[in-house]
This record gives C-alpha cells, structure tokens and sequence, in this order.
C-alpha cells in the first residue's frame, strides 16, 4: 500500500497498512493521511481505490448471496460518491493547476467517470430485476470494476504524480480537507435516504 508524501525533492512511496473496511452509513470511509498528519488529498483518494479493490477480491471469492448482495451494493454506492467528489474537489483544481495536461487529464476522466457511471446506473436496475447470482448482473459488475480499477491506475500512476510538481503540501492538505468533509456528506444523504 502506498503512501505518496513530497519530501519537497519529489514524490516518496512509503508503505501503509490497508484501512479496514468499514460500514461507510456509519463514518467516513477512510482517514486521510498517516496518523498525526494532516490530510492529504492523494492519499484519501488512494484508499478509496484500495478499498474498492479490497472489497472487489471479496465479492470474487464469498460464497454467500447476502454478502454478495451487500458488498456489490456498498461498491456501487462506493464508487458513485468517490467520482462524484472528485469531479466537485480535485478536478476543478486540477484544471485551474495552470497547465494544459492538467485539463487533459481532467476531460480523459470525465470521459471513464462517465463510462462507470452509466455501468453502475444498469447494474442498479440488473441488481433489483435478476440479482447479483444472474450472468448478466456479474458480466456487468465485472466490466464496471475491469473500467473503474483501470481509471483508478492512471489516476495513481500518472494524474497523482502530476499533482505532486504542480501542487504543494499545504495545497494538497486544503483539497484533502475539503475532500473529507464533502465525503462525510454525501455519505450521510445517502443513508439518510436509505432510511425513508
Ligand atoms: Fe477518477
Ligand atoms: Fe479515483
């Protein structure tokens, strides 16, 4: 698991410990940043990826249809309110970086946020009409994660390393901060829509 810290000669990897999953109704999915630090947009969005991968391996490999049902409902969930706060937070400041590439990388993830999202908007309807044991529904899931995991590397290979030049620590800690508090929010809407 990696950490990306800018120790102000470029971007330094260091290992961290895969977060726990937690029920995302009850508190914000993640913690940005190491322990005592303050938050850090790259490494929250990180995590976001982790998890997701972490709860994808588990929807593969469990047996039981409720925890199928569960985890592919908390990863659709997951990954609409991921790419939603990232086109609120870190898009528009990645197109106002002042650089070209920037907005280059910015209509590029549009483009596979919207691929997702029409995915993730079918395979709501395929979850309720034939259930996630039906073919259909895990062809689907599966070309959504296959698409989400693929955006997901170019965000960590390219788009974060990217924000490491253009942006400094104390940048990347007001997005990550800004990040945090819309997560928190649109987590509570949906569980408070969840529950009407
Ligand atoms: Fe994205
Ligand atoms: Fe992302």
């Amino acid at each position: 698991m990696s950490e990306y810290l800018n120790d102000g000669n470029g971007i330094e990897e260091v290992t961290a410990e895969v977060p726990a999953l937690v029920n995302p109704q009850h508190k914000s999915i993640f913690e940005s940043g190491p322990k005592g630090q303050p938050p850090n947009i790259l490494n929250s969005l990180k995590r976001d990826h982790d998890v997701f991968k972490t709860l994808y391996q588990e929807y593969n490999t469990t047996k039981s249809k409720s925890d199928r049902e569960r985890i592919a409902k908390e990863i659709m969930k997951g990954v609409d309110i991921h790419d939603k706060i990232e086109e609120l937070v870190f898009y528009p400041a990645l197109r106002d970086c002042g650089m070209e590439m920037g907005n280059n990388y910015v209509k590029q993830s549009l483009l596979d946020h919207e691929n997702v999202r029409s995915s993730v908007y079918e395979l709501n309807i395929l979850f309720q009409d034939e259930g996630v044991e039906s073919q259909m529904f895990n062809n689907f899931f599966n070309k959504m994660m296959t698409d989400f995991i693929a955006h997901a590397e170019l965000e960590e290979h390219e788009v974060f390393k990217f924000c490491q030049k253009v942006f400094d620590d104390k940048k990347l800690a007001e997005l990550g901060k800004e990040l945090d508090e819309m997560q928190f929010t649109f987590q509570t809407t949906y569980c408070m829509n969840e529950n009407i």
